[in-house]
C-alpha cells in the first residue's frame, strides 16, 4: 500500500448536486414498510438503530426465507474472522428460489425472459424452470453428482445455464461458474484448484456475432484436470462436435429418458455449508476461490435485492451482467428468484448489430428496473443520445449501476437519457468477497452523482488511515467495514491464510482493497483499488495474472501490467515488456504476445498498450515497482522511492 494516494482527494469532493427521492417513491418502498414496522420513518434514524440491532435486523430477514430447521445462533464470533451465521438452522436456498414459489400464484409467473445474441426469445415460467432444473438434478445425479461435490460451469448467457447452477445447488453440491470468456488455461486453473468432477458445458455460443467454441476450449482444458470424469454438454447451435466415449454426454441424450415429473427433493444444507466458489483475481498470479454458503449468503442477497432494486410483483428486472461473475450469481440468479421476480436474461452485447440493442430488449421486454455498469453507459455514451432516443424507455422506474466507480457525468447521461432527468440511480458498492450489496442508497434517499451514498443496514463502513483510525470526512483513506454481515465469504477455498489477510491487514476490521471518501454531508464516493487489481471494464484483472501469462511467452525475459485510466473502461491494461536476448521488439511480436495473454487468459485481459523497455524499476529486492513505473507513466509524483535499487 502506497503512503501517497490520497494528497489530491480534497479537489474531487466538489460535487454538490443532491437529487433527493419523490414522496411517491418513498411511500410505496419496501424499505420503508420495514423501518415504518420498526416505528422510523427516516433512513438515519434506522440506520443507527441498525448498528445497534443487527441480529434483530438480519433474524427478521431471515424468518422471510423458507428453513427446514430453524437456526439456533445468529452470529458465532468464536473461531474469529471465519464468522458463522444462522448456525443450526437448515435449508437449501434453491428451494427459495423455485420450490416456494411452486406453491403459490408466482408458479405461473415468468423467472425469465431470454433473448439470444440473434435475437430469438425464449421465457420460462417459475413452474418451468422448476420442472428443467429437477431433471437436470437427476441427470447430474446419474453422472454421479453428489452433496458437496464441485461442478464447473462454462456455458453461455442461456436459459440452461441458470438450470445448470440451480441443479448443482439442489443437489447440494458446490458450484464454480467460470465466465464463457476465459481462455482454456483459466478455465483448467478453476477446475484444478476446485477439484471440480463434473464440468457443464455447451457446444458454443455466439456474442456479438462471434463464434465462441465453448466445447473445443472445455476439451483443451480438461486434458489436465484429474478430477473431472465427466463433461455434459447443453446443444445450444447444433455446431459439430466432438464427443469423448465413456466421459462426454449430451444434456438431451440424457434428458430423453428422465420424465417431466421427476422431482429431486432440495438437499437440506446446514447454514455454513459450500454453496458455491467463484474465483477473482487478487494481488497473486493465482486467483482466488471465494467460498460463500447457503445460510448467510441467500439471506445477504434476497435482502439487498428486496431493499435496493424495490421489487414489487409487477415488475421486469435486467441485470446486464454475466453469470460468470459475483453480479451474475447475487443479482441474476438468486437475489430476483428468491424475491418472485420476473428478469430479462440476454446472452449478446450492447452495441451488436446496433448501439441500441439495450434501449431495444428495454422496449422489447418492458423493463422497469435496470442495473447494469458504467463501462456499459459510457460505452453506449459515445454513440449518442438519438439511440436511446429511438425506444421508448417509459416502462424503467429504478436505475443501478455497479463494478467500478461511475463518473459524475456518466451519472448525470444514464439518468438523463435513459431516466428522464427522473429515475433514481443505485450506484451499489461491493465485491465478490462481501456476497451482496454493502453501500447504496435505497429508493428513499438522496443521491448524489458519483456516490454509492450510504452503507446498507447494519453495515458500518468507514473510511481509514494505515493505522486503522478514521481520516475524518472530507479526507481519504481505505475503504473498511468494522463487524461482519451474513453474505460475506467464509474462506478462499484451499487458502484459509489468503482469506484471514482481509480481517488482518488492519486488525479487526474488513479490509475491502478499496480508496474512499465520505464528504462531509457523509455520502462515501470508492476512487478505486489500492492494491494490484486492475478494474478493466468492470472486470477484476490482477497485475500478476497478466505477468505470469506473458513470462510464459519463450520471447519475454520480465514484464509489468498497470493499469491506465480509459474513458470508457475505468481502467486499461498497459504492459511493459523486457525481452529475452536474441529478441527484438516489432510490431509482429507485440501482435504475437496479446495474443498470447488472449489465449491463455482470455479476451479480456489483453493488454490495450504494450511498451518494449530495456528495464524496469525494481527495489533492492528485485520486485518491480508498479507504483512507480505508474506515477511515471501517468505524470504524477513518483512518492517514496527508498526502497528503490539505485
Ligand atoms: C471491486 C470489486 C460488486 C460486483 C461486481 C464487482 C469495484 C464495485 C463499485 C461501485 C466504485 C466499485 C471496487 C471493488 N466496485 N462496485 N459502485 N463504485 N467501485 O465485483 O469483481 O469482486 O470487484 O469493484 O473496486 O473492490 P468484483
Amino acid at each position: 500500500m502506497s503512503g501517497n494516494l490520497f494528497e489530491d482527494t480534497d479537489s474531487i469532493l466538489s460535487e454538490e448536486r443532491i437529487f433527493p427521492p419523490t414522496s411517491e417513491m418513498v411511500a410505496q418502498a419496501n424499505i420503508t414498510a420495514y423501518m415504518e414496522s420498526k416505528g422510523f420513518s427516516d433512513y438515519d434514524s434506522f440506520y443507527k438503530w441498525s448498528l445497534e440491532n443487527r441480529f434483530e435486523f438480519w433474524d427478521d430477514m431471515a424468518k422471510k426465507l423458507h428453513w427446514f430447521e430453524p437456526w439456533t445462533n445468529t452470529f458465532e464470533w468464536t473461531n474469529k474472522p471465519f464468522f458463522k451465521w444462522f448456525t443450526g438452522g437448515k435449508l437449501n436456498i434453491v428451494y427459495n428460489c423455485l420450490d416456494r414459489h411452486i406453491q403459490t400464484p408466482t408458479r405461473h409467473k415468468v423467472a425469465f425472459h431470454w433473448e439470444g445474441d440473434d435475437g430469438q426469445t425464449r421465457s420460462l415460467t417459475y413452474e418451468q424452470l422448476y420442472i428443467l432444473t429437477n431433471r437436470f438434478a437427476r441427470g447430474l445425479q446419474q453422472l454421479g453428482v453428489k452433496k458437496g461435490d464441485r461442478v464447473a460451469i462454462y456455458m453461455p448467457a442461456i436459459l440452461e445455464q441458470i438450470v445448470a447452477v440451480l441443479a448443482v445447488a439442489r443437489l447440494g453440491a458446490v458450484h464454480t461458474v467460470v465466465f464463457g470468456g476465459f481462455a482454456a488455461n483459466s478455465l483448467r486453473d478453476r477446475i484444478i484448484d476446485a477439484e471440480a468432477k463434473v464440468v457443464i458445458t455447451a457446444d458454443g455460443n455466439y456474442r456479438g456475432g462471434k463464434l465462441i467454441q465453448l466445447k473445443k476450449i472445455t476439451d483443451e482444458a480438461v486434458l489436465e484436470t484429474p478430477t473431472i470424469e465427466k463433461v455434459l454438454v447443453v446443444k445450444h447451435l447444433g455446431l459439430d462436435i466432438s464427443l469423448q466415449e465413456g466421459r462426454d454426454v449430451y444434456w438431451h441424450d440424457l434428458a430423453a429418458d428422465i420424465p417431466e415429473d421427476t422431482f429431486v427433493p432440495c438437499e437440506p444444507m446446514d447454514s455454513e455449508d459450500l454453496l458455491f466458489i467463484l474465483y477473482t483475481s487478487g494481488s497473486t498470479g493465482k486467483p482466488k476461490g471465494v467460498v460463500h454458503v447457503h445460510g448467510g449468503y441467500a439471506v445477504g442477497a434476497a435482502t439487498t435485492t428486496n431493499f435496493v432494486f424495490d421489487l414489487k410483483d409487477e415488475d421486469i428486472y435486467w441485470c446486464t451482467a454475466d453469470v460468470g461473475w459475483v453480479t451474475g450469481h447475487s443479482y441474476i440468479i438468486y437475489g430476483p428468484l428468491m424475491n418472485g421476480a420476473t428478469s430479462v436474461l440476454f446472452e449478446g452485447v450492447p452495441s451488436y448489430p446496433n448501439p441500441d440493442r439495450w434501449w431495444s430488449v428495454i422496449e422489447k421486454f418492458k423493463v422497469t428496473v435496470l442495473y447494469t455498469s458504467p463501462t456499459g453507459i459510457r460505452g453506449l455514451m459515445r454513440f449518442g443520445e438519438e439511440w436511446p432516443a429511438k425506444h421508448d424507455l417509459s416502462s424503467l422506474r429504478l436505475l443501478g449501476s455497479v463494478g467500478e466507480p461511475i463518473n459524475p457525468e456518466a451519472w448525470i447521461w444514464y439518468r438523463h437519457n435513459i431516466g428522464r432527468d427522473e429515475l433514481p440511480i443505485m450506484d451499489t458498492w461491493w465485491q465478490t468477497e462481501t456476497g451482496s450489496i454493502l453501500i447504496s442508497p435505497t429508493i428513499i434517499q438522496p443521491l448524489k452523482p458519483g456516490s454509492a451514498t450510504r452503507p446498507l443496514p447494519t453495515i458500518e463502513a468507514d473510511v481509514v488511515d494505515k493505522n486503522g483510525q478514521s481520516v475524518g470526512l472530507g479526507k481519504g483513506g481505505f475503504l473498511i467495514v468494522r463487524h461482519p454481515w451474513p453474505s460475506q465469504m467464509r474462506t478462499i477455498y484451499g487458502d484459509p491464510a489468503r482469506y484471514i489477510t482481509y480481517w488482518e491487514t488492519l486488525p479487526d476490521v474488513y479490509f475491502a482493497g478499496d480508496a474512499a471518501t465520505i464528504d462531509q454531508e457523509g455520502f462515501i464516493r470508492v476512487q478505486g483499488r489500492v492494491d494490484d487489481v486492475i478494474k478493466v471494464s468492470g472486470h477484476r484483472l490482477g497485475s500478476m495474472e497478466i505477468e505470469s501469462s506473458l513470462v510464459s511467452h519463450p520471447a519475454v525475459a520480465e514484464v509489468a501490467a498497470i493499469g491506465k485510466p480509459d474513458p470508457v473502461k475505468g481502467e486499461h491494461v498497459k504492459v511493459f515488456v523486457i525481452l529475452k536476448n536474441g529478441f527484438e521488439p516489432s510490431p509482429e511480436l507485440e501482435k504475437e504476445l496479446k495474443l498470447h495473454v488472449r489465449t491463455s487468459v482470455g479476451a479480456l485481459a489483453v493488454p490495450d498498450e504494450l511498451e518494449f523497455t530495456p528495464s524496469l524499476p525494481k527495489t533492492r529486492s528485485g520486485k518491480i515497482m508498479r507504483r512507480v513505473i505508474r506515477a511515471k507513466e501517468l505524470g504524477e509524483p513518483i512518492g517514496d522511492t527508498s526502497t528503490l535499487d539505485g
